[in-house]
C-alpha cells in the first residue's frame, strides 16, 4: 500500500538526505518542503517525490500548507526537520533573531501540525520532531545557543504534550535530540569543528526510526549522539 511522508526543512543538510533515502522506497510518496527547494529539485528523476516551497515563517503558513496538502488524502509520516540556529552571546541577540528562532524551531511547527494532524487522525501515523542535544536535560550546554537550544527545548516538550493529548488516537509523536552532524548549519555556527557524523548517516537513523519505531514508543525524547556523558 502507498504511504506518504512529509519532510519539513528538506532542501539541504539532513533534510535533503532524508528525502533521498525515503525516495528510494517506491511505496512512499514524499512531500519535500523548504523555503528554497523548487529552484533546484534534486529528485526530479524520482516520481514519488514532490517538492514545494514552504516557509514556516510566512504569515500565511497555515493556508499555504493547506494548499500544498489539498491533493493529499492521508499522511503517514512527518519529520519536522527545519531549524534555525544563531550562535551569539545572549545580550547581543536581536529581537528578530529570537523571534526567528522560536518561529522556525517551534511556533511554525505548531502551525504546521494544526494543518497536518487532522489529515492523519483517521489512519494514524508517526510525527518525528528533530531537536538537539542542547535541548535535552542535563547535557553539556554551549554558550551562545540560548535562543536556539531553548526554542528546541520547547519543541521537545511539545512532543510530550501532543503525545499526551492524542494518546487515544492512532497518532504517535517522538522527538530525536541530535548531537553534532556535519552540515552547513553546524559549519556556520562552529567554523572549524568537525562532527563525527555525516548528514546521510544521521538521515539513515532518522528514516529507520520514523518508519519502524512508532510501534514501540510514543512521547519519547531520545538523544542521538556520540558525545559523552
Ligand atoms: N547539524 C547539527 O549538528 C545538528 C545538531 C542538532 C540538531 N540539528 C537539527 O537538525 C535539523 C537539520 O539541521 P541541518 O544541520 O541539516 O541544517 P541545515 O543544513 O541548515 O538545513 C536546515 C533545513 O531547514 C530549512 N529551513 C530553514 N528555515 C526554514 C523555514 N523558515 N521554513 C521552512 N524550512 C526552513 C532549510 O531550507 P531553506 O533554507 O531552503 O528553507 C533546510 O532545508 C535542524 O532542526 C537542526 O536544528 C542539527
Amino acid at each position: 500500500m502507498m504511504r506518504s511522508a512529509i519532510v519539513v526543512g528538506a532542501s539541504k543538510g539532513i533534510g535533503a538526505e532524508l528525502v533521498t533515502l525515503l525516495a528510494q522506497n517506491p511505496s512512499i510518496q514524499v512531500l519535500a518542503l523548504a523555503r528554497n527547494i523548487q529552484s533546484e529539485n534534486k529528485w526530479e528523476a524520482h516520481k514519488n517525490v514532490q517538492v514545494h516551497n514552504f516557509d514556516l515563517q510566512s504569515e500565511n503558513a497555515k493556508v499555504e500548507l493547506q494548499n500544498i496538502l489539498s491533493t493529499v488524502s492521508s499522511i503517514d509520516y512527518v519529520i519536522n526537520n527545519a531549524g534555525y540556529l544563531v550562535n551569539k552571546p545572549f545580550l547581543e541577540l536581536s529581537q528578530e533573531e529570537i523571534v526567528d528562532s522560536y518561529t522556525v524551531n517551534v511556533l511554525g511547527v505548531m502551525s504546521a501540525l494544526q494543518v497536518i494532524i487532522p489529515k492523519m487522525l483517521p489512519n494514524g501515523g508517526h510525527i518525528v520532531n528533530i531537536s538537539s542535544m542542547g535541548a535535552f536535560q542535563g547535557t553539556v550546554k554551549f554558550a551562545g545557543l540560548s535562543t536556539y537550544s531553548s526554542s528546541k527545548a520547547a519543541l521537545t516538550n511539545l512532543t510530550e504534550m501532543l503525545a499526551e493529548e492524542f494518546k487515544d488516537t492512532k497518532l504517535k509523536f517522538n522527538c530525536l535530540c541530535l548531537g553534532a552532524v556535519q552540515t552547513e548549519m553546524l559549519a556556520k555556527a562552529f567554523p572549524g569543528y568537525l562532527a563525527p557524523v555525516t548528514a546521510s548517516e544521521m538521515a539513515e537513523y532518522i528514516v529507520d526510526f520514523t518508519l519502524n519505531q512508532s510501534k514501540w514508543m510514543n512521547g519519547k525524547i531520545i538523544p542521538v549522539s556520540l558525545s559523552t556523558p
